[in-house]
């Protein structure tokens, strides 16, 4: 029997509440299919840093070294705010993580589905089909990592702090090839965001992003935006993008535009996928839901369970190859939800469900 190894890091506030669910709609998933859920749990973020002083532990590091994919909730909330902020559980936690595995391409797709076009904040006539287009972030390059990073004092007394902005070619192209590759699994049109008007960076993006095309991809339909436009062109008509690719800070941005265009944070799902192979020679991956930790909400039993739910999803088709698999549950999930079972971030008036709930509809759908 086909055994899935992979590590499971629920986190914080929800994060174990909607991973537990998702753990069970594997298990049916496994039950039926006749594959073997070979997991290991470890502590991650707050949780980690209660018990062992850090966000990230050695041995958490360990496990997920030992698996194919990263199961991942989410982590950070107000109990830890008060911590310095290179402590705090995202900084201290998910960045290092992305940055160990090299998981650099960030797949996110915005998927709301025409039955739930009244969640999202736009005019339902501007998006009759729903949307359905995905964005391609690059993850652990640019602002976000690039040294020098300081606060200084300065001989006047005035007081600065510095970021930089760093890009190889090499990064670049291999994010590009990425983009290209989800380019190809849907209509081959990919649009590349960059700020090619001020930045250096965003030169050297667009170049590259245009060399690799003409050169490995010429059947895929390129066209550029700058951040600022695409930012706009997101609120006005998402699915003129299908996939669109950026650089690391624009795409944490426009991400959570197309995540509040698509009516619900509790919906989406997303996969980061490394530059290395797991022991299947496919992508070792961290899947992880787009909704945060949501500390309101937690220990009611009545968060959304579908954005956990498809992230499991994601990582049977990237990082074991069961595409088919991945396939019935978002369609399960697609059916439980159309079908009227839904928590109260989708609910709109009707009857709201449970976390426990929305997932036995969705084990019932499949
Ligand atoms: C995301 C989050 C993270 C990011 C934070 C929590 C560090 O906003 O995954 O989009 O900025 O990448
Ligand atoms: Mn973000």
């Amino acid at each position: 029997m086909p055994s899935l190894k992979f590590t499971v890091l629920a986190g914080d506030y929800i994060g174990p509440e909607v991973m537990a669910e998702a753990l069970r709609v594997l298990g049916h998933v496994a039950a039926r299919e006749n594959l073997r859920l070979d997991y290991t749990e470890a502590d991650v973020g707050g949780a980690a840093i209660d018990r062992h002083g850090t966000a990230l532990p050695e041995a958490t590091l360990r496990a997920c070294a030992a698996g194919d994919a990263i199961l991942f909730g989410s982590v950070g909330g107000p109990k830890w705010e008060k911590l310095p902020p290179k402590e705090q559980p995202e900084r201290a936690a998910l960045l290092p993580l992305r940055k160990h595995f090299t998981l650099f391409a960030n797949i996110r797709p915005g998927l709301l589905y025409p039955e739930l076009s009244d969640a999202s904040p736009l005019k339902s006539e501007r998006i009759p089909q729903g949307i359905d287009i995905v964005c391609i972030r690059e993850l652990t390059g640019g602002i976000y990592f690039g040294q020098p990073k300081t606060t200084t004092t300065l001989p006047d007394g005035d007081v600065q702090a510095l970021d930089t902005m760093v890009y190889r070619k090499s990064e670049i192209e291999r994010i590009t090839a990425a983009a290209v590759t989800a380019a190809r699994g849907r209509k081959k049109k990919l649009c590349s965001v960059d700020k090619a008007n001020v930045l250096e960076t965003s030169l050297l993006w667009r170049k590259t992003v245009a060399d690799y095309v003409a050169q490995h991809a010429p059947d895929i339909a390129l066209s550029h935006m700058y951040v600022d436009n695409a930012a706009m062109q997101l609120a006005r008509d998402p699915n003129q993008f299908d996939v669109f690719v950026t650089e690391n800070m624009f795409g944490d941005i426009l991400s959570d535009e197309m995540a509040v265009i698509c009516g619900s944070l509790g919906m989406l799902a997303s996969a980061s996928l490394g530059a290395q192979q797991n022991s299947r020679g496919l992508p070792f991956g961290l899947y992880e839901p787009a909704g945060g930790t949501a500390p309101d909400i937690a220990g009611k039993g009545i968060a959304n369970p579908c954005a956990q739910i498809l992230s499991a999803a994601l990582m049977l088709r990237y990082s074991f190859g069961l595409d088919a698999v991945a396939a019935r549950i978002e369609a399960a999930v697609k059916k439980a939800v159309t079908a009227g079972t839904r928590t109260g971030d989708i609910a709109f008036g009707r009857p709201a469900v449970g976390t426990r709930a929305m997932a036995d509809a969705i084990i019932a759908a499949l």
